[in-house]
């Protein structure tokens, strides 16, 4: 999706800007922009592709202003072209802004606003410019507003004016914006990262919120100019947390920092005495989750997968019936939820459109709803006020890694802590909580093999076709396994569980069509391996995950990766990760540009 990096203060804002672009690339763009405003005038270049096309624009500018703003352009109205990127411009270059989002009703307005202006885009962004240009009579602040007032759609929104040179306006409306407050300037982008190494103060604007920012001081409104109050969030990611650490890429460094996270995400949410879990941001009191009659969790993509995992978890440990859905269907589908049903919307950004309106679909409905977010302040974890921060840091690379296997934590401790007010014994929710505080170490027992790994990867790269094949709690991990590959590698791979292959896919096996499969030791193990000699039989080639010491699995392995032992609900902790560097060292062995690759983005903000 689009980035927006502002400042405005005593320092150069063209380095500023520049790194903080830089600092937004994982969030996916095709283009780029800066407007800096200088001795009175809009200064602007823009480019299309990389940023590095825009810096080498801008090698011979060197604008020593200390206010400006820029973008990322994700295209969504018009091509990839310059002058579709941002910023926009309005009154002949007196007013610049730059968009995130959609409007909706940009035809209408351009209709009405194309008998007086003359549009350079195609871009319903411009319309924005030029709909805040005609509201302009002195106050950009009242010209923002007035503009707002006749959008229907989506916006996080910086607009400058050359007769303001002490002021930039900030607008959000469905699409984040962030202000960092430091001493004498101020910093505003689409999330944290490009301000950590200058402040770690900031305020998040919300939906309906004006800011007026000045070198002095934020003033934050309405759209009615209605004066609003807000708080200063303590940021706890610094900028090397976010940078990568020495790894070739994010993606190994997230997949890398596993462990860490993952103790970040249980820590002080262990209660091993009662052997129940600690979730603070409830909005529902015990007595109404005893009464629950129906789980649904609802989210996209790998936050599905982390989903269903969560599924196996809440029906075995609180047997209470639950729902996996893709936000993209259940906020169409008429979906069944009261007051009896707890929903979990499930994602990392906190962003995803279809999740954002999910959460407003079960909300209507009368459902409780908790999430499971990593993005502190994100749009879906203040749209809900209650839930669990997955505290996984943050995750740059498109493929989530360190956010899934965070989100199967957090699903596993809510499923503990309900089944601890049913029937669930104290012993075993002790012992599930002791497993769990093991994981990071067994994690690390699979992280030491990624060599062992790489080298699998490379024999497997040229392969065209992949299956992914799991049973019970490991037919979620299959799934994820495949998408890892699939997104990454852009190899097609299908996940399937193994029970399911006779139905039709073991058509497709042949000795071009490996299979991977998940063969720990549990209760489904005899039919795995059953399912994984039917594919043998055909000629295929396979990897199996196995259980550490398992030499029985062997038998039905060209290769394999052995994982520590845990109990059957947790395996998706470990048992992801060797999929998870199997399609790393793949798209590696590619070339792929693993950390954003072709045509997907971090956060899908757009339907
Ligand atoms: C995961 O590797 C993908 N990048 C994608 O499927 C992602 O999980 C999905 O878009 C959901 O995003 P969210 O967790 O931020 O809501």
């Amino acid at each position: 999706m689009c980035g927006i990096v502002g400042y405005i203060g005593n320092k150069q804002a063209l380095p500023i800007l520049v790194q903080g672009l830089r600092d937004l690339e994982y969030r996916g763009y095709d283009s780029a922009g800066i407007s800096i405003l200088e001795d009175g005038k809009l200064q602007r270049v823009r480019a299309v592709g990389k940023i590095d096309n825009l810096v080498s624009k801008l090698k011979d500018q060197n604008y020593p202003g200390t206010l400006g703003i820029s973008h990322t352009r994700w295209a969504t109205h018009g091509g990839v072209t310059e002058e579709n990127a941002h910023p926009h411009f309005a009154l002949d270059g007196k007013i610049a802004i730059v968009h995130n989002g959609i409007i909706e009703n940009y035809r209408e307005l351009k209709k009405k606003l194309e008998k007086k202006v003359k549009f350079i885009s195609q871009t319903d962004s411009e319309v924005l410019a030029h709909l805040i240009g005609s509201h302009y009579k002195g106050s950009l602040a009242d010209a923002v507003r007035q503009a707002l007032a006749e959008v229907r759609g989506t916006y996080g929104l910086l607009a400058v004016h050359t007769d303001h040179p002490d002021q930039i306006i900030a607008a959000r409306l469905g699409s984040p914006l962030v202000i960092g407050v430091a001493e004498g300037e101020y910093f505003i982008a689409s999330d944290v990262t490009p301000m950590l190494a200058y402040t770690k103060q900031v305020t998040f604007l919300d939906d309906g919120e004006v800011a007026e920012i000045s070198r002095e001081n934020v003033r934050i409104s309405n759209l009615k100019d209605e004066l609003i109050t807000k708080g200063i969030t303590q940021i706890d990611w610094d900028q090397a947390k976010a940078q990568k650490g020495g790894y070739e890429h994010f993606m190994l460094k997230e997949i890398m920092e596993q462990p860490t996270v993952f103790e970040d995400a249980i820590r002080g949410r262990i209660n091993m005495e009662e052997g129940t879990a600690v979730l603070g941001g409830l909005n529902i009191s015990e007595d109404q989750m005893r009464e629950l009659k129906r789980i649904m969790i609802i989210s996209g993509g790998t936050a599905y997968y982390a989903g269903l995992v969560g599924k196996y978890a809440f029906e075995r440990l609180a047997q209470i019936p639950c729902e996996v859905d893709f936000s993209s269907e259940f906020r169409y589908r008429d979906p069944i939820c009261d007051k009896k049903t707890l929903v979990y919307a499930v994602s990392q950004s906190g962003e995803t459109a279809d999740t954002i309106m999910a959460v407003r679909e079960a909300k209507r409905k009368g459902a409780h709803v908790r999430g499971i977010i990593n993005v502190v302040g994100s749009t879906i974890a203040r749209e809900i006020g209650a839930g669990s921060y997955i505290h996984a840091g943050p995750e740059m690379a498109v493929a989530s890694t360190k956010a899934y296997t965070n989100m199967v934590a957090l699903l596993l401790l809510n499923a503990i802590q309900l089944g601890r007010l049913k029937h669930v014994t104290q012993a075993t929710g002790k012992r599930m909580l002791e497993s769990l505080l093991q994981i990071p170490a067994k994690m690390n027992e699979i992280l030491k093999q990624a060599d062992e790994i790489k080298a699998i990867a490379k024999k497997y790269a040229q392969y065209k076709n992949f299956f992914f094949l799991g049973r019970g709690v490991n037919y979620p991990v299959a799934l994820e396994g495949s998408l890892k590959l699939k997104e990454i590698s852009y190899i097609h791979s299908e996940g399937y569980a193994g029970g399911e292959m006779k139905h039709g896919p073991l058509a497709l096996v042949s000795e071009e069509f490996p299979v991977v499969a998940i063969l720990t030791r549990n209760q489904l193990y005899e039919k795995m391996k059953s399912n994984i000699q039917e594919a043998r039989a055909r000629g295929a080639r396979t990897l199996i995950i196995a259980t550490e010491g398992d030499i029985e699995a062997a038998e039905v392995a060209d290769d394999i990766i052995f994982v520590p032992k845990t109990m059957e609900l947790l395996e998706p902790l470990l048992n992801t990760i060797p999929l998870q560097l199997f399609a790393y060292y793949i798209a590696v062995e590619l070339g792929r540009d693993v950390d954003r690759p072709r045509n997907l983005a971090k956060s899908v903000t757009v339907e």
